[in-house]
């Protein structure tokens, strides 16, 4: 019998909820976004954030059930995400989960927010399967993840510093170029010449992790030293060759991941897998070498109800239900116990 899950997601700045069947159509995915908030502060503000979550999230899980045309009886679980992120942010979501699944009496199925991030490709493709590749790379992580199976994930490298998504928005916000900076880098860049300037692409002998710190005090000190000459940027030239330095340390990395495991499947998924030149050199690289290239829909990269609901479906399945004392986790990894 097939099975609809309830996936509810508040852990940064959007309050999702969204109505999956069988862990592959989404049959509602409403997203509430606070981005005009934050923009006035050029970045998320935890506390702004938790109070527009306890605003919005009862009208957006309504809103999700009525587009899905289902009411709560009809659900087989509600999912949540636990963690990582803020944790007020999380609460509101993981508070309103545990009510809302006692009161229907509906089992609840906590999802590490990585884990959701890359089930959006089973949604974007139903006919994918694991063993891949996923490069996650959002506003808050950047890791490569060997999903060997739907819930069995190795982790092969990690950021050491800044997010990739991170590093977009602090260059955004030296070009004044406003929040979130990704997006406006990316459209920037495409008047821009990358190989005009040389950033520093800092790779590790030992494992696939990541830094973007370098690059990005590279692209500051440059911006810093042109203005205090008072000399004209050619900001365009810098956000494309800033982009050129992350894109090539996140395809490198990706590529080397899939070479050590022998898998030829490679996905991308969060908010930076949206980006224009990271799709266009992955699907390059990966081309040349053979490998199958899988990512989701701009709206299934960033934080949404659907990749909750979707990953909570398999751990649904698999039985992994949480008892009502659950509790938001901000810093759990993916891998560790919810
Ligand atoms: O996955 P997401 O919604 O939130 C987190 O889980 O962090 O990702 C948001 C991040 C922001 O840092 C945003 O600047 C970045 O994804 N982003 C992009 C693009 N679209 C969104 N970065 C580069 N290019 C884009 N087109
Ligand atoms: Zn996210």
């Amino acid at each position: 019998m097939s099975k609809l899950i309830l996936g509810i997601e508040s852990s940064c700045d959007e309050t999702a909820a969204s109505v999956v069947q069988d862990g592959k159509e989404i049959l509602s995915n409403v997203i509430s976004s606070q981005i005009d908030i934050h923009t006035l502060y050029g970045g998320v503000v935890p506390e702004i954030a938790s109070r527009k979550h306890t605003e919005a999230i009862s009208h957006v899980v309504n809103s999700a059930l009525k587009e899905a045309n289902c009411t709560l009886s009809d659900l087989s679980a509600i999912a949540v995400t636990a963690g990582p992120g803020l944790v007020g942010a999380l609460l509101v979501g993981v508070s309103f989960a545990k009510s809302l699944a006692y009161s229907a009496n509906l089992p609840l199925v906590p999802v590490h927010h990585i884990e959701g991030h890359i089930a959006a490709n089973y949604l974007a493709h139903p006919d994918l399967k694991p063993p891949f590749i996923c490069l996650v790379a959002s506003g808050g992580h950047s890791h490569i993840v060997y999903a060997k199976d739907y819930l069995e994930f190795e982790i092969m490298g990690r950021t050491r510093d800044d997010a990739a998504g991170e590093a977009y928005d602090k260059i955004a916000r030296i070009l004044h170029l406003g929040y979130p900076g990704g997006p406006k880098i990316d459209k920037l860049a495409k008047e821009g010449n990358g190989n005009s300037m040389q950033f520093p692409k800092v790779h590790f002998k030992e494992n696939l992790d990541f830094s973007f710190s370098g690059v990005k005090t590279a692209v500051m000190n440059y911006v810093h030293n042109m203005e205090q000459k008072g000399e004209k940027i050619n900001e365009a030239d810098v956000a494309a060759s800033f982009q050129e330095a992350v894109v090539g340390i996140l395809v490198e990395n990706t590529i080397s991941a899939a070479k050590e495991k022998n898998i030829t499947t490679i996905c991308m998924a969060g908010g930076v897998a949206s980006n224009s030149r990271l799709r266009k050199k992955m699907e390059q690289e990966t081309k040349k070498r053979g490998i199958s290239l899988y990512y989701p829909q701009p709206i299934l990269c960033t934080d949404n109800g659907a990749m909750i609901a979707a990953a909570g479906y398999y751990e649904f399945i698999s039985g992994k239900v949480s008892a009502l004392d659950l509790n938001a986790r901000p810093t759990i990894k993916l891998g560790e116990k919810l």
